[in-house]
């Protein structure tokens, strides 16, 4: 907690750690009541809202209510003819007049499915249910059942459970998969006037450098596109709805490894694309370790990883459609959400100062290096140039309300965001590229750079190293 206070964070957003098997890391609750007991108890999460709260900080606990696990007491009691939690989930008979193939393989269908439809995480959305002879859906894992919203008993009592947390003394919920919802939707329900939602993630940006919007088949990023894409909602939610300002969370691959240069230029690119994030309007979040400069896992081999959704791929890409391992491998070590999910990188030391024990992925060898130990109060770190960036946001009013111009839509290299605010203004200018750039750079003072200014006589003051990015304030 020191350190996200030092950090400047001002919200903690826990991903679930309610009581749950774990088939997708706690995203299948088996329990709304308690904490799961690998993360501790409820004592010690009323210790956490207290020891935020009296840092000015704030708790935001994901609410994973499309679904509960298949273990939820409600979903087992589902099977119960006359049980009050009957029509809790959504059954269905089989298809009339198919004829099902019992020895279907694990992840295939069965043949009298109700529909056609596939789950998220690969292989179909229905599963037969022998005990009570129907099937019922998963719009991802088997393990994760959706739950009836059509039945009011289901939305009173999520409602209740809802109320029980708030007057715990949480703070706010991020709710998982409201899905995909538009532009225009997106201004609407997070309109303050409405009382609805405060903020929304979209997933467009998300999308740009893949095939498909599949995490596992990726392609080159196209920078105009993500520039465009940004700006247009930076520019449909102004005045009316809130965006929240993300390139990293516990599904996405790391950022620096996904659209920077890990290798070359880890600190600059990682800064860069956080940089020019930040100056847009919205709420940033930052996912534990992005302010390091946390880099993807070099993956070896299949057996060492973890995640549902890229064993679900492997196992329909290689194990039932018969695809050349070799040819899936690439987009799993890019894509696959278990990026995300290694232990964050305290410092050097085996376990990374996260653990001594065995953690439920390995630790990035890249922790010897990339570590928080290395970097806090360190000049010229990543963590330093985050630390200070919050800062900003926090002082500079320009960037919470100023309006928004993209400059530049085209430049393949060149991001160009200008804010104007009362007079004010705000430009965040980036090099997004591993070569030099000549450019001709605003006036005013540069309140945050991620490369050393320019010195008078030894490099020219318009020329933009590889990943260069700068505030500039006028
Ligand atoms: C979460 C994922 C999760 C899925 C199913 C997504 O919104 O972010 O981690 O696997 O919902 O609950």
């Amino acid at each position: 907690m020191p350190y996200l206070h030092r950090l400047g964070v001002d919200v903690v957003w826990l991903s679930p750690v309610l009581r749950s098997p774990m088939q997708d890391n706690g995203y299948d609750i088996s329990d709304y009541e308690d904490i799961d007991p690998i993360f501790g108890t409820l004592g010690d999460l009323d210790a956490l809202v207290e020891a935020l709260h009296e840092r000015g900080m704030r708790l935001v606990m994901d609410l994973v209510v499309n679904h509960t696990s298949s273990e939820h007491s409600w979903f087992r009691d589902s099977r119960t003819p006359g049980s009050p939690c009957h029509d809790w989930y959504i059954w269905r008979d089989p298809k009339p007049g198919a004829h099902p193939d019992p020895a279907a393989p694990a992840g295939t269908p069965r043949g009298d499915e109700p529909n056609p439809w596939m789950s998220a995480f690969f292989g179909p959305a229905w599963t037969w249910d022998a005990e009570r002879g129907e099937y019922y859906l998963h719009l991802f894992a088997p393990g994760q059942p959706d739950l009836n919203w059509d039945n009011p008993n289901v939305r009173l009592e999520i409602f209740a459970m809802m109320r029980r947390w708030l007057d715990r003394g949480i703070d706010g919920f991020r709710m998982d998969v409201i899905n995909l919802i538009s532009n225009d939707q997106a201004r609407a329900t997070t309109d303050p006037s409405r009382g609805e939602l405060d903020m929304v993630f979209q997933f467009e940006h998300m999308a740009l450098d893949q095939e498909n919007g599949n995490r596992f088949c990726p392609i080159p990023l196209h920078l105009p596109a993500m520039k465009r894409t940004r700006a247009r909602w930076n520019l449909g939610l102004s005045g009316h709805g809130w965006n929240a300002l993300y390139l990293s969370n516990h599904d996405q691959a790391r950022p620096v490894s996904r659209y920077g240069d890990p290798v070359s230029h880890r600190h600059a690119s990682a800064t860069a694309w956080a940089g020019m994030l930040h100056a847009h309007q919205g709420t940033p979040f930052v996912y534990q370790g992005e302010e390091i400069g946390m880099a993807n896992y070099p993956w070896a081999d299949i057996s060492e990883l973890r995640d549902v959704e890229t064993l679900g791929y492997w196992h329909e890409h290689v194990e039932v459609e018969g695809e050349n391992p070799a040819a899936v491998w690439p987009g799993i070590v890019a894509g696959s959400r278990d990026n995300a999910r290694t232990p964050m990188q305290w410092d050097g030391t085996p376990g990374a100062g996260f653990t001594t024990g065995d953690a439920w992925l390995p630790v990035n060898p890249d922790h010897l290096d990339v570590n928080v130990a290395a970097q806090v109060g360190v000049p010229g770190s990543t963590f330093e140039f985050f630390r200070r960036m919050i800062s900003l946001r926090h002082s500079l009013r320009v960037l919470v309300d100023g309006d928004f111009d993209l400059l530049e839509p085209d430049h393949p290299v060149l991001w160009w965001v200008r804010r104007l605010w009362h007079g004010r203004t705000f430009d965040a200018v980036a090099n997004m590229s591993s070569d030099g750039l000549l450019w001709d750079l605003p006036e005013g003072d540069v309140v945050l750079a991620n490369c050393a200014p320019p010195v008078h006589g030894h490099r020219p003051a318009d020329r933009l190293s590889p990943w260069e990015m700068r505030w500039i304030v006028s």
